[in-house]
């Protein structure tokens, strides 16, 4: 724990796949906490976590557990960011939810840090983090907008385990090895078996909605983060792959003017939190496997379409564990804290 630390910092969901990422990259970046207090479920309270090489004792969410804390990074679903924001910021903590429930309220903020950076001024106590397969696609595009402007987008991921969290991981693990061993599989995390296989969902059908909640996620989220207008066509159809962290994406970005392959390289090359990987002949693109455990955003196979003049082919990996999730919620807390606002506005209240 950093010793001039500000901040009292309370991490809920700290036993999962994300808020356990939360405690790694707060330790790694020497976030000013004076002191960080793990929370989850009734169900591991008493359990151990680390953080910064030490064991923290795990409580339970409760009324009691979350006073006098100064900031809240969640990530314990979007149920309980639904149920219990509004009374952390009652309580007089900053919020950084990693879950969907609040991301779409127009009152709220919906943040890649070194992206939108400007849209934290104003929060009323809550700021979100993108879905993870919209955020790593953010910091590929954001360049591209700037300088060429976009027109349209059509996206195709193939997401990892990690990305649905602790169980999916486990679920894909057991099903390799049973696979392997000839034996049958049951699926409980996801509606078919996942190992040796692509599943075309990641998360749910709506009654009536052939895009799935998650595909919906990224073409809504996209256009809020980079103020799209309606005008701007965007599709997104989204896949379950057995890779244990990183997502890839195939991402087809048609501009408003002409952009060289060599160009986008170059202008990507020189984008902070992006890493260009493009020597295809070589075997050099990005790969989930050498994304995991990184912040950067890897990007490559950057190409013409040949269908349109003013269409570029890219792929993008990252990690939606780290950039995907705990490393921008760190980074956007780190923002708040230079913005000096890390402080609920006075009568703050979500809608
Ligand atoms: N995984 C990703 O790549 C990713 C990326 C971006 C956003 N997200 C979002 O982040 C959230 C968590 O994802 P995850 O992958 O970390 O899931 P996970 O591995 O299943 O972890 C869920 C965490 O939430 C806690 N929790 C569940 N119910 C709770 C309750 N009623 N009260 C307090 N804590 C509770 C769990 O604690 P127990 O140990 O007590 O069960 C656990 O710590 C989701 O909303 C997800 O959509 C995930």
């Amino acid at each position: 724990m950093a010793p001039n630390g500000e901040y009292r910092v309370g991490v809920v969901g700290a036993t999962g796949a994300v808020g356990s990422t939360i405690l790694e990259v707060l330790a790694e970046r020497k976030f000013p906490a004076a002191e960080v207090v793990a929370l989850a479920s009734a169900r591991s309270a008493g359990r151990e976590v680390e953080f910064a090489g030490e064991q923290l004792e795990v409580r339970e969410l409760t009324d009691e557990s979350f006073q006098g804390l100064d900031l809240i990074l969640s990530s314990a679903g979007g149920k309980v960011s639904a149920e219990w924001a509004p009374r952390w910021i009652e309580a007089g903590a900053v919020v950084v939810d990693n879950t969907s429930y609040w991301r779409m309220h127009e009152d709220v903020p919906l943040v890649v840090a070194g992206v939108n950076d400007d849209a934290v001024e104003g929060h009323n106590g809550l700021v979100t983090n993108p879905n993870c397969t919209t955020m790593q696609m953010m910091v590929a595009l954001k360049p591209i907008l700037d300088t060429a402007g976009i027109e349209r987008l059509i996206v195709s991921t193939y997401q990892s385990v990690s990305g649905t969290g602790r169980a999916a991981i486990q679920e894909l693990r057991e099903q390799s090895e049973a696979v392997l061993k000839g034996k049958q599989v049951e699926p409980k995390v996801y509606p078919h078996q996942v190992a040796f296989n692509v599943l075309p969902q990641v998360e749910t059908f709506k009654a009536g909605d052939d895009y799935t909640t998650e595909e919906r996620k990224v073409m809504a989220e996209t256009r809020k983060i980079l103020g799209l207008t309606e005008a701007v066509g965007i599709s997104a159809t989204c896949a379950r792959v057995p890779v244990i962290t990183g997502h890839s994406e195939s991402v087809n970005v048609q501009t408003q003017r002409e952009l060289s392959p060599d160009g986008c390289r170059e202008l990507l090359a020189g984008t902070d939190g992006l890493v260009v990987l493009d020597d295809p002949g070589a075997g050099i693109y990005p790969l989930p496997i050498a994304a995991a455990g990184r912040d950067e955003v890897l990007v490559g196979r950057i190409r013409r379409d040949p269908s349109h003049d003013r269409c570029l082919n890219l792929w993008v990996v990252g990690d939606n564990l780290r950039k995907g999730a705990a490393t921008n919620a760190v980074q956007v807390a780190e923002l708040l804290h230079r913005r000096h606002l890390v402080r609920v506005p006075a009568g703050a209240a979500l809608s």
